[in-house]
């Protein structure tokens, strides 16, 4: 089917939402502390996961509404099984022109080739820490060099690396500007990210101590030569230059929310529940639907329907639900 104006996908903000974020799976084999509890979560029994199949036909339904961007997610992807034929697919699909990845990239190093032939151009690599006794701490699992073997193979195969790194008081302060010197000399983008308190234990901070205003003072202090870039409209990251430096550094403010003004973006959690916010606490389960027998005319309707609804912003959309507990890997990352 084609896309008509009449069923893209606008919200009552005239926002045209083209960007889908699917997380495949709840589970990972880190426990990073500001997403899992040690002894990690209540992970979904397979049958309440979207299947392949129903991603796909999802993804079919959502493309034929002006959805042209996925990124897969999770939980980490690659540890649910066959997920590198499940992504052949994505990228095989009409109408989806980008395809990007979030991976903590433990697992990933010797499927990079595999990433680039189905056409990945960007990859986001969740990296807190460049010291191995700091990355153990944060993560609870000892796997850095595995990550760092990853970090080689992206950049040996052209693929755009973006590092995802947590910005947590007492935990990797000293590790911003080492991060930051990895784009010296390497096409790497660095974005630190303000911690949400999405860790699954109900944790919250008693103070909010490095919020984006905190961390970009803290850079500035650091890297005389950081100079702030235009905003790009739907980005998250408010983006720096360094002269001299190939890559950028950036800063998502993921709790001020300051970004909501031009969101694009729907997600899919693993059990297949359509949020149409981070901060919201679904629309409906597309799995549902789905098993019950609904056509594609039906789940376009309900999508639309979810869409129009969507908060103006983050506040808005807690403020609905109160407040976000749960973890990150079950609210897909
Ligand atoms: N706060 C901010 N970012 C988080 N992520 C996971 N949990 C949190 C949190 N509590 C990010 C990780 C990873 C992505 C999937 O989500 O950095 O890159
Ligand atoms: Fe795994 Fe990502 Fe959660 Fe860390 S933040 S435990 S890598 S899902």
């Amino acid at each position: 089917m084609s896309k008509t104006n009449q069923n893209i996908l606008k919200d009552r903000h005239g926002r045209m939402l083209n960007y889908l974020r699917l997380a495949v799976t709840d589970r990972c084999n880190l426990r990073c502390f500001y997403c899992m509890p040690e002894e990690g979560i209540q992970f979904t029994d397979r049958e309440n996961l979207l299947s392949y199949e129903e991603m796909l036909r999802l993804l079919r339904i959502t493309a034929s509404m002006g959805v042209n961007k996925v990124r897969i997610t999770g939980g980490e992807p690659f540890v649910r099984k066959n997920m590198v034929d499940f992504m052949h697919n994505v990228s095989r699909l009409e109408g989806i022109d980008t395809l990007n990845l979030t991976t903590n990239g433990t697992m990933s190093a010797d499927i990079v080739p595999e990433l680039k032939k189905m056409g990945i151009k960007s990859v986001n690599l969740s990296l807190d820490s460049l010291d191995r006794d700091r990355f153990f701490e944060i993560t609870r699992r000892d796997l850095f060099d595995k990550v760092m073997q990853t970090l080689d193979k992206l950049l040996e195969y052209n693929i755009q690396v973006k590092i995802n790194a947590v910005v947590m008081d007492g935990r990797n302060i000293e590790d911003l500007i080492p991060l930051v010197q990895l784009t010296k000399n390497q096409p790497i983008n660095v974005r630190f990210i303000e911690e949400m308190p999405f860790n699954g234990t109900g944790r919250q901070y008693e103070e909010f101590k490095w919020n984006h205003k905190a961390i970009e003072q803290y850079l500035r202090d650091n890297l005389p030569e950081m100079t702030a870039l235009p905003f790009i409209p739907t980005a998250t990251a408010n983006e720096f230059n360094i002269k001299g430096h190939q890559g950028k550094v950036g800063i998502i403010a993921a709790y001020t929310r300051s970004f909501c003004g031009t969101c694009n973006r729907l997600r899919v959690t693993p059990q297949g529940t359509l949020k149409t916010c981070l901060y919201d606490n679904g629309v409906f389960n597309i799995k549902d639907f789905l098993r019950a027998g609904a056509t594609d005319d039906e789940m376009r309707k309900l999508f639309q329907e979810a869409v129009a609804g969507k908060a103006k912003d983050g506040f808005e959309a807690e403020a609905k639900r109160g407040k976000v507990f749960e973890s990150m890997t079950s609210i897909g990352g």
